[in-house]
C-alpha cells in the first residue's frame, strides 16, 4: 500500500510507519545533541506514545541518565488494510532506538484507566524491570474513561462555562479559516470531564504503585497541565478542561503529602506550552491560537516544539538548577508562552486576521507541518511513493 495522508476535520485517518520512525529519530537526535542531565534510570510514562509523553520518554532515555522506560498507551495496530495509529508506530520505533543503545523499553498497549493495566505494569516492574521506578510521568489525554470501581464510562466535553463562544479557527482538511462555536457545558458535562481528565486516575496509579512497593525512595511523579493566556481563558482555563486541570492540581497537592510520608517522594503538575498534538487539535478555536503563538514565538526566536519544551523541562527544571515554580507549586515551562510581549503581539495580530490573510499572519504552515509530521508525513527523506507491505510491518510488535 502507498500510504497517503487523509485528514478528516482535525483527525488524521492515516499514519505513515516510516514517517513516524523518522519523527522519533529526529527527536532522539535533538535530545542527544542537546544539554545532558543527570536524571532518571527507571521511568514509567503513562501516555507515552505521542505528544508530551513520547517527548518525555525520549528525553529521559537519550538526554539524561539513559533511563530504561515503561510506556503505557492506547493505540491501534495496522490490520493490513488500515495503517495503524501514529502512536502504534512511535512505540515500535522508540523501542528500536532504545534497544540500539542497550536500554530496556517496554510498551504496554491497552487501557491505562483499568485495574488490569496497573496490575500488569506492577508485575512487570517487580519481575523484569529491577523492582522499582524512580519517576512516574502522567501524560494521558483521553475523551473517555471507564471508572474501574463502578464500571461506568464517563465522557469528557470540550466546552466553556461562560456561555457559547464563537471564534475563528483553522480547518486543516479544507485549508481555510472558519468560525467554530464552543458550547456552554452543563454541570453534568463539567463533572464528567473532571472524571476523565482530572487527577483521579493519576491518584489511583500512584497509590497502586506505592502500595505494591515499586516506587524507589524519593520517587517523584509529574502530571501535565495547561493554563493558557487570558485571551483564550473562555475555551480553556474557565471551561471544562480548566476544571479538570484544577482537579489535577489538587491531586498533586494531596499526592505530595502522601508520597512524602510514604517514600520521601513528591508530586507536581507541570504547566506546559500550547502545541500541536493529537489531543490539542480537537479543542475548538485552540488551533488558530497555537498557529499565532508559533508565528510570534518563532519571530522572537523563542519557539519550542514538543521535544524542545519537554527537554528544557527535564534538563533545566526537573533535573536542572533553574526550575520555575509558581506560588501554587506548579512547574512552569509555559513561562515563555505567557510572556506579556508574546501575548500582546498575538492579540494585535488577532484583530486583523481574516479569511484572506490568515496564512500569512499566523504560522499556518508551521502548524500544518507539525500536524503532518506527527502522523509521519512531510519528511523530505521519507519515500512516500514506496509500496509498503503493511502485513509484513504488522509483524513488528510493540
Ligand atoms: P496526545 O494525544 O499526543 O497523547 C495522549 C497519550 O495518552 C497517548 O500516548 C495515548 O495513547 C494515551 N492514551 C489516551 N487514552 C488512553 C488510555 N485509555 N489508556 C492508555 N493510554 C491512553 O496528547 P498530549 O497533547 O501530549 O497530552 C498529554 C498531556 O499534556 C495532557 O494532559 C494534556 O492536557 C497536556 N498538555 C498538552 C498541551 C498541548 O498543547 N498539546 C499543552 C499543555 C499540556
Amino acid at each position: 500500500m502507498v500510504v497517503e495522508p487523509k485528514v478528516k476535520g482535525s483527525l488524521s485517518l492515516t499514519a505513515h510507519p516510516y514517517g513516524c520512525r523518522e519523527a522519533v529519530k529526529r527527536q532522539v537526535e535533538y535530545v542527544k545533541n542537546a544539554k545532558q542531565y543527570k536524571g532518571s534510570k527507571k521511568a514509567l510514562i503513562i501516555g507515552a506514545s505521542s505528544g508530551y509523553g513520547l517527548a518525555t520518554r525520549i528525553s529521559l532515555a537519550f538526554g539524561g541518565s539513559k533511563a530504561d522506560t515503561i510506556g503505557v498507551s492506547y493505540e491501534t495496530a495496522s490490520n493490513g488494510r488500515k495503517t495503524g495509529t501514529a502512536g502504534w508506530w512511535n512505540n515500535i520505533f522508540f523501542k528500536q532506538e532504545a534497544e540500539k543503545e542497550g536500554l530496556l523499553a517496554k510498551n504496554f498497549v491497552g487501557d491505562a484507566f483499568s485495574y488490569e493495566m496497573k496490575d500488569e505494569v506492577i508485575k512487570y516492574i517487580k519481575e523484569e524491570f529491577g523492582g522499582k521506578v524512580d519517576i512516574v510521568v502522567y501524560s494521558l489525554a483521553s475523551g473517555v474513561r471507564t471508572d474501574p470501581k463502578t464500571g461506568i464510562t464517563h465522557k469528557s466535553s470540550l466546552k466553556s462555562r461562560t456561555g457559547n463562544i464563537t471564534g475563528p479557527t483553522l480547518n486543516i482538511e479544507k485549508g481555510c479559516l472558519e468560525d467554530k462555536t464552543m458550547e456552554n457545558a452543563t454541570d453534568e458535562e463539567l463533572e464528567e470531564t473532571v472524571k476523565v481528565m482530572g487527577g483521579e486516575d493519576w491518584d489511583l496509579w500512584v497509590k497502586a504503585l506505592c502500595e505494591a512497593d515499586v516506587l524507589a525512595s524519593g520517587c517523584k511523579t509529574y502530571a501535565y497541565s495547561y493554563l493558557g493566556p487570558e485571551l483564550i481563558s473562555g475555551i480553556y482555563r474557565d471551561g471544562t478542561l480548566g476544571a479538570a486541570k484544577r482537579h489535577l492540581e489538587q491531586t498533586a497537592r494531596e499526592l505530595s503529602i502522601y508520597l512524602k510520608e510514604k517514600i520521601d517522594g513528591d508530586a507536581y503538575v507541570s504547566v506546559n506550552k500550547a502545541l500541536v498534538t493529537k489531543a490539542s487539535a480537537y479543542i475548538p478555536i485552540f488551533p488558530l491560537y497555537a498557529a499565532l503563538l508559533y508565528k510570534v514565538m518563532k519571530n522572537m526566536g523563542i519557539h519550542e516544539g514538543t521535544i524542545e519544551q519537554t527537554h528544557r523541562l527535564f534538563a533545566d527544571m526537573i533535573y536542572g538548577d533553574s526550575p520555575e515554580i509558581d506560588d501554587e507549586r506548579r512547574i512552569r515551562p509555559d513561562n515563555w508562552e505567557l510572556r506579556d510581549d508574546v501575548q500582546e503581539k498575538i492579540s494585535e495580530i488577532l484583530k486583523d486576521i481574516n479569511h484572506e490573510n490568515f496564512k500569512e499572519l499566523s504560522d499556518y504552515k508551521g502548524y500544518v507541518d507539525d500536524f503532518m509530521n506527527m502522523n509521519g508525513f512531510g519528511f523530505d527523506n521519507v519515500d512516500y511513493s514506496e509500496d509498503i507491505d503493511l502485513d509484513e510491518l504488522a509483524k513488528l510488535k510493540p
